[in-house]
Formats: C-alpha cells, structure tokens, sequence
C-alpha cells in the first residue's frame, strides 16, 4: 500500500502491518474513561460500571466518545479485563476503591471455576458488532483481554494486589496449582479472545499490567510460557496480536522471543533502548509519560517530539506508557492527538 491511500480508516492496521504510513498513528490506553465528561454521564445513566460493561448500547456509545472527540486512529472495545474472571464463576464488584472478588481460597475452588468457550459474555460480543457497523468508515476496531498471569493475581488476591503476597506464596508453595490455575485462565482466554475476532474485533491487545512484579527467571516458567500460548492460538484469526507487560523491562529479552506483532512499551525506558531487547520483526506501541498531560503543552509537545524521534520508523504506533487518568484535562488529550499526527508527518518519510 502506498502512504498515499492510507488514511486515518486503515493507518493503526497499516502500521501494525509494517506498511508505509502517511503519518504516525495514535490510541490512547483508557482512552474512554472518566477524564471524559461525556463518559461521566453515561457512567450516571447505566448507574454502575459493570453495567455500562455488559450493555451494548451503553458500552458501544462510550467506546465511539473518544473516537469522535480526539480523533484517534483506533477504538479500543469497552470492557474489562475482569468480566472473563466473572463468567468464569467468580462474582465481581467495582467499588470506589477498585474491583472487588472473592478470592480463591483453595484447590477445590480453582477446580470449580468454569473454562470459556468462545460464544461467552454474548453482551461483549454484540457491543463488538455494533461497533463494527458504526465504525466502517471511521477507523478499526482493537479487542482485549488481561494475560494469564496478571488474571492471576486479580483472582488470588480478590482486588488490585499490593505486596502479592498471596499470589507468591501459591506460586512457591503450590507450583502445580498455581499451573491449573494459569492453564484454566489461558485457555479461557483463549476463547473469550477467539470470540471477539470471530464477533470483529481487528486486533487484539493483551495487558499484562502486573508482570512486573515477577523476576525474570519467574516470567520464564508462569508467564511467557502462558502468554506465548495464547498469542499461538490466535494466530490463525489473522489479526494483529498486541502484547503490553506493564513495568517489565527485566522481561524484555524474553518478550523479545514472544510471538506477538507488536510490543506495547511503558513510559520507563527510550524506545530505542526497548527495541534493543526485543524481535527486529516486533513492532513498537507506546510509550509516553500519561501524567505528563497535566504539564504544559509546550512541554508535553517537546516530549512528544522526543518520543517519535526515538521510535521505529516502521511498524511504530503512538500511545501511552500507561492508562488515562482521571485528573488529565481532555483538552490536552485532543491536542496530544493534534501533535502526533502533525509531528509524524516527518518521521514517517522514508
Ligand atoms: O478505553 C479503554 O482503554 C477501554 C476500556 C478498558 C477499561 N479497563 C475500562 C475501565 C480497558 C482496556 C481496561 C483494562 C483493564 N482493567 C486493566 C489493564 C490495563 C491497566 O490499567 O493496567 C486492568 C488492570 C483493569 C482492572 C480494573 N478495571 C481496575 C483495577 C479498575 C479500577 C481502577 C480504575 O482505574 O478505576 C477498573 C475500572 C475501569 N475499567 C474503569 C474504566 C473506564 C473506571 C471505572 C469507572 O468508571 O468507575
């Protein structure tokens, strides 16, 4: 394809394709979400987040917000990463503080969570197919799931981990219930992501937001071996495969062998130094400091023109080290997107 005929519909998937792009393209991670007032409000109306999840005509509204708004060159479905560990059979709440589950508390329970099959959480997949028609000729459509480890610890730990002591003490003190476990959650997740291609989602983004808490040698035996399993059983759906460790730089060489298309980086190393540690074949997505939207734009333009002079001059996609926050004014988010498109005009030509 020629960088001509790429326009905002096709230039993410272009991107993640390798192909010549006529500028840089950009999403955002939690690129719907409550620094949106728009998003606020329909928060109101659906009453709780989990609704707003599993109600199609809810969840497809607050995916299209930041599409219209800032312009982005993908949407990303609305959803979370936990619903799979609720259809699994492990109740689930969102409180002011964050998720809330019961934990697993022994082998019986880890037996008695249920495996997926692609045609689960019907509510995500018809949200997935109504984006597709109102997004035709808009821009692609991106999926996600959490990875197998970082599912883990949610599940063990009932909440949003802090020192991980208990999903550690599984991992050493019951090595071959802590594989049962990653075992029913990987192939979970290898239907619920199954499920959101064949529904038509075009890529497919795995978040992998508490790997970093695992040594290398750990991430050698309960996560890349997960991970890879997954990412190999998507491969004939023929879309896109995304894989984000948040906080795993350590990991890098081992990513680096991974069989994903491209590396989501996070906002703690250059770019260049990533791309040292991983595949020549990999493509990079990252990696700017999200809390820099709170500075100046003078700055944060400055920064921006950093991170794109440092990034791949293929098979590169802008985003985020990390999420979105609440706190970030929306205004600067619509120019970020401004800059990145203006600014990766030059680093785009060959
Ligand atoms: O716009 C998008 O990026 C798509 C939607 C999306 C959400 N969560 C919506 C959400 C995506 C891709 C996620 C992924 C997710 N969910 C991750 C991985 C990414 C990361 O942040 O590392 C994780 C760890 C979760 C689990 C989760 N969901 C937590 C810990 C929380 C509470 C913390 C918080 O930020 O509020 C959520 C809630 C959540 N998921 C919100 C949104 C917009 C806020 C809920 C609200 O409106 O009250």
């Amino acid at each position: 394809m020629s960088a001509k005929s790429v326009t905002r519909k096709n230039r993410f998937l272009a991107a993640c394709a390798g192909e010549q792009v006529d500028t840089i393209p950009i999403w955002l991670m939690r690129q719907a979400g409550r620094y949106l007032p728009e998003y606020q409000a329909t928060r109101r109306r659906a009453g709780d987040f989990l609704t707003l999840c599993t109600t199609p005509e809810l969840a497809v509204e607050v995916t299209l917000q930041p599409v219209h708004r800032l312009g982005v060159d993908a949407a990303i479905l609305f959803s979370d990463i936990l619903l799979p560990l609720r259809a699994m059979g492990m109740p689930l709440t969102f409180t002011d503080e964050g998720p809330r589950l019961t934990p697993l508390a022994d082998e019986a329970a880890i037996d008695a969570l249920r495996v997926l099959t692609p045609d689960v959480l019907p509510e995500v997949l018809e949200t997935i197919r109504i984006l597709r028609r109102e997004l035709q000729d808009v821009v692609p459509l991106i999926g996600f799931a959490g990875a197998p480890f970082t599912l883990l610890t949610y599940a063990i730990e009932g909440q949003t981990g802090k020192s991980f002591v208990r999903s550690k003490k599984l991992l050493y003190s019951s090595p071959e219930l802590a594989h049962r476990l990653l075992g029913k959650l990987t192939d979970s997740l290898i239907a619920h992501l199954t499920g959101q291609a064949k529904a038509g989602a075009q890529a497919l983004q795995l978040f992998d937001s508490w790997v970093g808490i695992l040594s290398a040698e750990d991430y050698a035996v309960f996560g890349a071996p997960y991970v890879e399993k997954v990412l190999t059983a998507l491969r004939p759906l023929g879309v896109p495969l995304i894989y984000f460790p948040l906080g795993g730089l350590a990991l890098l060489p081992q990513v680096g062998k991974l069989s994903a298309d491209v590396i989501s980086v996070d906002w703690r190393q250059p770019l260049s130094m990533a791309q040292h540690m991983l595949a020549s074949t990999q493509g990079l997505q990252g990696n700017l400091e999200p809390l820099l939207l709170l500075g100046p734009l003078a700055q944060l333009e400055q920064r921006v023109q950093q991170v794109l002079l440092d990034a791949p001059r293929r098979r590169y996609i802008f985003n985020l080290g990390h999420g979105l926050t609440p706190e970030i004014p929306p205004a600067h988010v619509e120019a970020l997107v401004e800059m990145v498109h203006r600014l990766g005009q030059t680093t785009t030509q060959p």
